[in-house]
């Protein structure tokens, strides 16, 4: 069989799943890895006997054996790394977000086109088996037109500080790193309508809460909490261009009684309620029902949908597929997720009328 030589690029906390279900995929051949930290590159790269090991990105983008990269490093790298190793004939699996400005993602934009190679976003969540099977009743109009959809991502205490809590590195706080992942999903299953306005609201006013005795939260592989300079909650109301709206607000940290997880979406016909569990909710001979799907799972399963992901990557590479996350989306995001931050600094909303 001809197997996909891949090399994965930052082997922090998140690169543990690419590597992972790589692994499991029988298509594929691990054969590089790079991290600026080399032990830590060389840790992972014994576990998963890689024969190349690397602490500079330009000597594994050399290797003319790497067909394929998955982009697992901080924010801040994305673009530049994306755009290299496209430059170098690499396919592309890069980590959300696409990158830190809507002008870097159209560097991306262009270096896939003049490339020709495959380019996906790690929009995990459009790979889940819940947004699969929800996307055949709405790709089958029973759910009609959807003219609005809610998400919120609240943590109460869950600065993973390190990078994630530095602007430079990350270019946002809860908005770019979960907001990303909620307002795809919602967007998506929306049919990806063009964006006309957007309004939002940033905050920091908590922290990082660093502080807080006997509840434990997820942590960088870098840990270090002494620089905060994002924003611990944010909201925003888009507008598209067929009239839809969304709604979103996440936090890293909130006075809550909870977190909470809530993705929803309406339409004329019918709505569907896709986290915390995915149920559908319609109407037939004048009664209101609430469909209940009988699966295994009901919720999100992050390392199904993190394998559906790597193996449509791997399909698109090998020329079966068509990436479901292609780098137009991530444009299209990045020119949400600044506009909120824009709004929110100005203090008014932003419109993109003709652009
Ligand atoms: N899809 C998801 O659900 C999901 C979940 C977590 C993280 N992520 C994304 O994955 C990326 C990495 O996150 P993480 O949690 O693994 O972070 P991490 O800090 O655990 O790991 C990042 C690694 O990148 C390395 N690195 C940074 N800059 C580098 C450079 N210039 N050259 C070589 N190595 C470099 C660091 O040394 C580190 O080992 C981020 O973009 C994040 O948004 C996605």
């Amino acid at each position: 069989m001809n197997k996909l030589k891949v090399g994965v690029i930052g082997s922090g906390s998140i690169s543990t799943m690419h590597l992972d279900l790589y692994a499991n995929n029988p298509e594929v051949e691990l054969v590089a890895i790079c991290d600026m930290n080399r032990a830590r590159a060389e840790e992972k790269a014994a576990k998963y006997a890689i024969p190349h090991v690397y602490a500079d990105v330009r000597e594994l983008l050399a290797n003319t054996e790497v067909e394929a990269v998955s982009i697992c490093t901080w924010n801040n790298t994305h673009a530049e790394f994306s755009i290299a190793a496209l430059d170098a004939g690499k396919h592309v699996l890069c980590e959300k977000p696409l990158c830190q400005t809507v002008e870097q993602a159209l560097q991306v934009e262009e270096a896939v086109r003049r490339s020709g190679k495959v380019f996906q976003v790690g929009f995990v969540r459009r790979y889940g088996q819940t947004t699969q099977m929800l996307r055949k009743f709405i790709d089958s109009g029973d759910l009609g037109d959807i003219y609005y959809a809610k998400a919120s991502c609240l943590r109460r205490l869950g600065n993973p500080g390190g990078w994630f809590s530095d602007k430079e590195r990350s270019g946002g706080g809860p908005l770019i790193d979960l907001g990303v992942h909620v307002i795809d999903l919602c967007w998506y299953l929306m049919g990806r309508p063009k964006v006309v306005s957007v309004s939002g609201n940033t905050y920091n006013k908590l922290g990082n809460r660093a502080n807080v005795k006997h509840l434990s939260f997820y942590q960088a592989a870098d840990y270090e909490a002494s620089n905060n300079d994002v924003e611990d909650l944010a909201n925003a109301l888009i507008r598209f261009e067929n009239g839809a709206s969304l709604m979103v607000d996440v936090s890293f940290t909130l006075h809550a009684v909870k977190n909470e997880l809530s993705i929803s979406v309406h339409g004329t016909k019918g709505g569907a309620q896709v986290e915390p569990e995915l149920q559908i909710a319609t109407e037939k001979h004048d009664m209101m029902l609430n469909l209940l799907p009988q699966a295994d799972k009901l919720t999100f399963d992050f390392v199904a949908g993190f394998q559906n992901e790597i193996n449509h990557f791997t399909g698109s590479c090998l020329g079966r597929l068509e990436t479901l996350s292609p780098v137009e989306d991530g444009v299209e995001m990045m020119k949400m997720l600044c506009a909120v931050y824009e709004s929110a600094a100005l203090g008014q909303e932003i419109r993109f009328d003709g652009k």
